[in-house]
């Protein structure tokens, strides 16, 4: 099969297209014909040499593809050679051969095409998990997303829309800014031009919000902390400035608020099939109805995945980019 090599890490430039053997399902796996695949932030890290992949996982970067299932594992006995999946993958997914626990693949969402099911996994899992698990999030909230206009960020305005949940967003410009808003956030601060904190206190009348998803890290930290109203709660999804600071760490105490967060790799394959069960159960028929709209920024072929990893690290996407990897 072809797939993207990354050799021993670098820029874009080090990832090119190379030959070798598909692999092949262990018990409880399927076998993906991939058609696309999605690109991350974490791929960025991970072929730069900085987010090493789990010892179990392929060394191949993709962490999401759609296609179609070619084999199954020993013992599996949900889905049939030939049907129409997403998957999240534990690594793999820049290749026309991809494997993945039959628990962890979900069905194509009704009317939807392959690139656009193949943006899905990575960031829905994730922000379910962050937000909804984690951060306790429900309806009559209000939640502030740092990188309203990244792929988490989008998916966490798509879900504060499902469940009643009034939404503000940071951006880095006012491009950017728009979209949020027409995707659904409620209020989209430009950080480069406002002050967010200031911004949070003045639209929410003083009060603050209840969750922050926060991705830059420890320059927001004191911001997010006084941003948060009474029992609120702040998620990290990412510390993309850092993670190391200094902190007053007084309004923990005084609101009782939380401060938690995780990352959805080394979760372990029962942790990942019920972030998956949730999903299917209560996103994916919104996503068959078109109420939930996923957010397709750019799409390239695979043998141009150092363009798409350019685009992303230039920050000047909209929400997710993919590859394309097979015939749909
Ligand atoms: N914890 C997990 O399990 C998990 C899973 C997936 C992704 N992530 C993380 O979540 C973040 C978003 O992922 P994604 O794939 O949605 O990324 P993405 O689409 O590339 O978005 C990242 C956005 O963050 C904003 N940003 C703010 N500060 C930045 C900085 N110092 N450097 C670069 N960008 C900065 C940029 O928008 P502005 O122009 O508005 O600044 C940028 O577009 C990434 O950090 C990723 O590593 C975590």
């Amino acid at each position: 099969m072809k797939f993207i090599e990354h050799g021993t890490g670098g820029g874009p430039e080090c990832m090119a297209l190379a030959d070798g053997p598909a692999p092949s399902p262990a018990p409880g796996q399927i076998l993906i014909e991939v058609v696309c695949a999605g690109v991350n932030r974490p791929d960025c890290l991970q072929r730069s040499g900085k987010y090493p992949p789990p010892p179990d996982a392929s060394p191949v970067l993709g962490l999401e593809v759609a296609g179609r299932v070619a084999a199954v594992g020993e013992g599996v006995t949900q889905w049939k050679v030939g049907a129409g999946v997403t998957a999240l993958t534990p690594g793999g997914g820049y290749a026309e051969y991809c494997v993945a626990p039959a628990a962890h693949a979900l069905p194509i969402p009704d009317g939807m095409d392959y690139a656009t099911a193949a943006a899905l996994p990575e960031t829905w899992f994730t922000v379910w998990a962050n937000l909804v698990d984690l951060g306790h999030l429900k309806k009559d909230e209000r939640l502030l997303v740092h990188g309203g206009s990244s792929g988490i960020g989008l998916v966490a305005i798509q879900l504060a829309k499902h469940l009643g949940v009034e939404c503000l967003v940071t951006v880095g410009n006012d491009e950017k800014a728009a979209f949020c808003r027409a995707a659904g956030a409620a209020h989209a601060i430009n950080y480069r031009t406002q002050e967010f904190a200031e911004e949070v206190k003045r639209i929410t009348g003083g009060s603050g919000v209840d969750v922050v998803l926060d991705m830059v890290g420890a320059p927001y930290l004191q911001r997010n902390l006084a941003s948060l109203r009474r029992d609120g709660r702040l998620v990290y999804v990412a510390f993309l400035e850092g993670s190391k600071g200094e902190a007053d760490l007084m309004p923990v105490m005084i609101k009782r608020l939380t401060i938690t967060g995780s990352t959805m790799r080394p979760r372990t394959l029962a942790e990942k099939a019920a972030i998956r069960d949730a999903l299917v159960a209560n996103i994916w028929p919104a996503l068959s109805r078109g109420e939930l709209l996923p957010h397709l920024y750019a799409r390239f072929p695979l043998a141009q995945t150092a363009e798409a990893h350019r685009l992303m690290e230039s920050s000047k996407h909209i929400g997710k980019i993919v590859l394309e990897v097979g015939k749909a």
